[in-house]
């Protein structure tokens, strides 16, 4: 019993003990549960948000590229991190912007290769030295180059009336209404190829132009439109012109002047051996026929003279020179040849000298003045030379009008005026003015006539001053 009782002593020291740390014991435990469970909520929470952003980051980024492709930046990928449908949905939007991008190129590619192209073929069209018209089906421009400016005396670009009808835009420009009226048929036949010859006067003179028109396949609506190609061949024409006539010039003289000296010479010499043999009447009839015989052949020599000047004169000899004191020598000659025929001088004094080949300008005026004399006729009447210093464009020019109140010029004969050949007179050679054309246009001028209101005609020549002159003359 003593063992049990020592037992339950000792039991009891050892709870008392035990019951001294039981307290202690219960805070350290309290303790670290509470840090246990601390630590479990916090990593808790830090795994709900990492998941969180795992999940989320994705879309977050997605987001952000779509703003940047909205912002026009195709060029951002997207890691594919994911293969869920998460990561298809990233693979998609790659793909998408990298055929957006891809095409975007594409299309700025073309853009620029189109603009290339439009622009060497603006430069092309630019610098030819033809004019290329551009019209739809309706005949409204749709371009024109610097050439067809120049060649339809245009004072603005033709490419400003974009979309207008050509035939409102002629009504205001002189040279272009003649070259519309005289295409009209032609471009009425749209959809085939054509071709004509155009003469057109204007204040340049006379230019003869070789149109082509092409169809063009239409863009929008299929209707066709048409390109106008324009070439001027006046030089062409006028050159080819000169050289058949020179050979002409050349056969003629040959074939006809030949004869004429032994016909001359012959005729003379029967004058000279009939002139005693004969009856003082029949010697008379002799005299008349052979004297109709020397100065017939005379006049022979003298128009294929005329002719052969025309077609071959030597080169001509350019040199300073007055042209208002050239006008007074020549016009000198011709006062009181007749006295109904008055001829007044206007000449300006601002004229500067001209580089110019003297003696076939003298010719020019001679054939001027003995035009006006004839027009004038048996009638009285009045010839006026006027020289001027004007302005044409960019360049000045001295300009020479010679004035007459005559009968005016036959309106038929208006158009191929300058054409050898041309005349109504019973004994012209109809070279005159041919003659005079072919000078100016050697010294690099132009030359034109025209009816005056108040009767009588008026031929205009237009020689560029010295500097000018200088210029055509060494491109020649
Ligand atoms: N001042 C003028 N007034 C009226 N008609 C003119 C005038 N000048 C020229 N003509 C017309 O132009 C034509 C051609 O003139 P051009 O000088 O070339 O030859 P032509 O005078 O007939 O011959 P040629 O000069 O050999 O005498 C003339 O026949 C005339 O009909
Ligand atoms: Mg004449």
């Amino acid at each position: 019993l003593s063992t049990l009782a020592q037992n339950v002593q000792d039991a009891y020291a050892e709870y008392k003990t035990h019951e001294f740390l039981r307290q202690p014991l219960k805070q350290s435990f309290r303790l670290t549960l509470s840090l246990v469970l601390l630590l479990s909520t916090l990593f808790a929470l830090w795994a709900a948000l990492f998941m969180a952003r795992r999940l989320l980051e994705p879309i977050y980024e997605l987001a952000r590229a779509t703003r940047s492709v909205a912002d026009g930046d195709y060029k951002s990928r997207l890691p594919v991190v994911h293969h869920d449908e998460l990561g298809f949905l990233v693979g998609s939007f790659n793909d998408m912007t990298q055929r957006i991008h891809q095409a975007r190129d594409a299309a700025a590619l073309s853009q620029d290769q189109l603009e290339g192209q439009r622009s060497y073929l603006q430069t092309v069209l630019g610098h030819l030295s033809s004019g290329v018209l551009t019209l739809d089906d309706q005949l409204h421009i749709r371009t024109a180059n610097d050439a067809v400016n120049a060649l339809l005396d245009m004072d603005q670009p033709l490419e400003n009336f974009a979309n207008t009808h050509l035939a409102d835009v002629a009504r205001s420009h002189t040279t272009l209404q003649a070259f519309y009226d005289q295409l009209l048929p032609e471009f009425l036949e749209a959809g085939k190829e054509w071709s004509k010859e155009v003469r057109l006067f204007s204040d340049f003179g006379r230019r003869i132009l070789m149109c082509h028109g092409i169809p063009l396949p239409g863009s929008v609506d299929d209707a066709m439109g048409q390109a106008i190609v324009i070439d001027d061949i006046t030089k062409m024409v006028k050159a080819q012109r000169d050289a058949a006539w020179s050979e002409v010039a050349r056969r003629l003289a040959h074939e006809i002047k030949n004869p004429l000296t032994p016909i001359q010479l012959s005729a003379e010499r029967m004058a000279h051996k009939l002139k005693n043999q004969l009856h003082p009447a029949e010697q008379k009839v002799l005299e008349r026929s052979t004297q109709t015989i020397i100065k017939q052949v005379d006049a022979m020599k003298d128009m294929v003279n005329a002719f052969r000047d025309y077609a071959s004169a030597p080169p001509a000899s350019y040199a300073s020179m007055d042209l208002n004191q050239l006008i007074n020598e020549v016009a000198d000659l011709y006062v009181g040849i007749r006295a109904e025929v008055k001829i007044e001088r206007q000449l300006s004094t601002d004229l500067p000298n001209l580089f110019a080949d003297v003696s076939r300008l003298r010719q020019v005026l001679h054939n001027l003045i003995s035009n006006a004399i004839d027009a004038i006729g048996d009638h009285s009447g009045q010839i006026q030379i006027v020289t001027d210093y004007v302005e044409t464009g960019a360049t000045h020019c001295a300009e020479l009008r010679v004035r007459d109140s005559g009968v005016g010029i036959a309106e038929d004969l208006l158009e191929q005026l300058f054409e050898p050949y041309v005349t109504s007179k019973p004994k012209g050679t109809g070279l005159g003015l041919a003659i005079v054309a072919k000078i100016i246009e050697e010294h690099g001028g132009m030359v034109s006539a025209a009816n005056l209101a108040e009767g009588g005609a008026e031929i205009t020549i237009r020689l560029p001053d010295k500097s000018i002159m200088d210029d055509t003359l060494k491109s020649v």
